[in-house]
């Protein structure tokens, strides 16, 4: 039921409000000031001990899963002091990638059915790491074959393109790394300020989701283009990856995802006068980086279009010749919840306007059950 969408990806992207409290519900415990301090992952409870002892975090999946795990990434880090590595399902089996027994392995899925994450489940399970699965759907195989996990109760997703389950997996990521850390003194205040990031959260996406307009207009600007890069880094890394797939997958455009950090290894070859550019530079740590990438870019001429955070238009486009997109700031860990919907509100209206089909991109289906 579309209710008054036209298209599921639409309605999906505009319920992020209601499926990210939907995924906190119960989550978050409430001190005795009357706002959450800690959070509690029933599915996991009995496990924290053994994944804070594990040596190694690893997290495994596909496509948009694998891009949530890589935005949640550096706050697991932080707060874990745990190594954290990245594997694309397919890729670790093409390897036989070393699994070990002092392993955990998080498997994230959204459809909970992806033949290549369960393949490198079964893989996982043979190698004797403890099996995490971090998916949407309640009784899928992912969520039968894991020794524990976390539903993240988004709600049915039926757009091909994940857009809710996305920015739901990022917050479950983001508990499950306040809940390994919750043993640590010295990160409580860290954990606490996450937390209350965490409630306001559905609030600030709400307030960025009226930016529908605005990405609808450019859009407009953007439709007759044969290629989108998006540039970011940290937090925002992922953003960028994450991004590019929705425009190349449903709006049928070629767009690359690129690690501001790589962009004189190569990428900076590719910008002139008529490419267009998406950099995100909302305020973090690398903030000032992302600003001097900005100039570097726009010294070549790049056709800019800049995500920063509320009222900092001036410090971001030079000389005012770019394109800015302006959005709430939020904890730094969870502005990767935030900076995503522009991009899928671009994504979205770049389809429409091109013709293409929303729902159901062509050659792609919603759940990947064959190799
Ligand atoms: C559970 C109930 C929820 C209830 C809540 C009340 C279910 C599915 N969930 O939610 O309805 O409101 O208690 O306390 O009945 N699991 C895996 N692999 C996965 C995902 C989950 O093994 O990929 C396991 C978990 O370890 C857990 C169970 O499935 O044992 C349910 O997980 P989850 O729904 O996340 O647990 P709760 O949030 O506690
Ligand atoms: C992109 C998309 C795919 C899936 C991928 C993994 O919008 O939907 O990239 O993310 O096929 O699917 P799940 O999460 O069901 O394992």
């Amino acid at each position: 039921n579309k209710g008054n969408y036209e298209h599921y990806m639409q309605k999906e992207i505009h319920e992020q409000p209601e499926s990210l409290r939907t995924t906190m519900r119960g989550r978050l415990i409430r001190g005795g000031s009357c706002k959450a301090k800690t959070v509690l992952l029933g599915g996991l409870k009995d496990h924290l001990k053994t994944i804070r002892r594990s040596r190694r975090i690893v997290f495994i999946g596909c496509g948009t899963s694998y891009n949530a795990a890589l935005a949640a990434r550096p706050i697991l880090e932080e707060l874990s002091g745990i190594p954290v590595t990245m594997e694309i399902a397919s890729d670790l089996l093409d390897r036989q990638g070393p699994i070990y027994r002092e392993d955990t392995a998080v498997f994230v899925s959204q459809s909970g059915e992806t033949a290549d994450t369960l393949n490198a489940l079964e893989y996982a399970l043979e190698n004797g790491a403890l099996c995490v699965g971090i998916t949407n759907t309640v009784g899928s195989a992912i969520a039968r074959n894991t020794h524990c996990g976390v539903h993240i109760n988004a709600g049915a997703e039926i757009g091909v393109a994940s857009t809710k389950a996305y920015t739901s997996q990022i917050v479950v990521m983001a508990m499950l790394a306040l809940a390994i850390g919750d043993d640590a003194i010295s990160s409580q205040g860290r954990r606490e300020t996450i937390i209350d990031g965490l409630c306001e959260l559905p609030g600030k996406v709400r307030e960025v989701l009226k930016l529908d307009q605005e990405m609808k207009d450019l859009a407009k600007l953007l439709i007759a283009e044969q290629s989108l890069l998006v540039f970011g880094r940290g937090y925002n890394y992922a953003t960028a990856l994450e991004g590019a797939l929705k425009v190349k997958e449903v709006a049928l455009m070629h767009s690359e995802g690129i690690l501001a950090g790589e962009m004189k290894h190569g990428p900076l070859a590719l910008v002139d006068e008529n490419l267009p550019i998406v950099v995100i530079a909302t305020r973090d740590a690398c903030f000032s980086k992302q600003q001097s990438v900005i100039q570097q870019l726009h010294a070549r001429k790049g056709r800019l279009i800049v995500m920063c955070s509320k009222g900092d238009s001036a410090s971001v486009c030079v000389g005012g010749s770019c394109r800015v997109i302006e959005v709430p700031q939020v904890e730094d860990c969870l502005q990767p919840v935030i900076n995503v919907v522009p991009l899928q509100l671009l994504a979205y209206h770049l389809t429409v306007l091109r013709g293409y089909n929303v729902d159901q991109p062509r050659n792609l289906a919603k759940s990947v059950t064959t190799q």
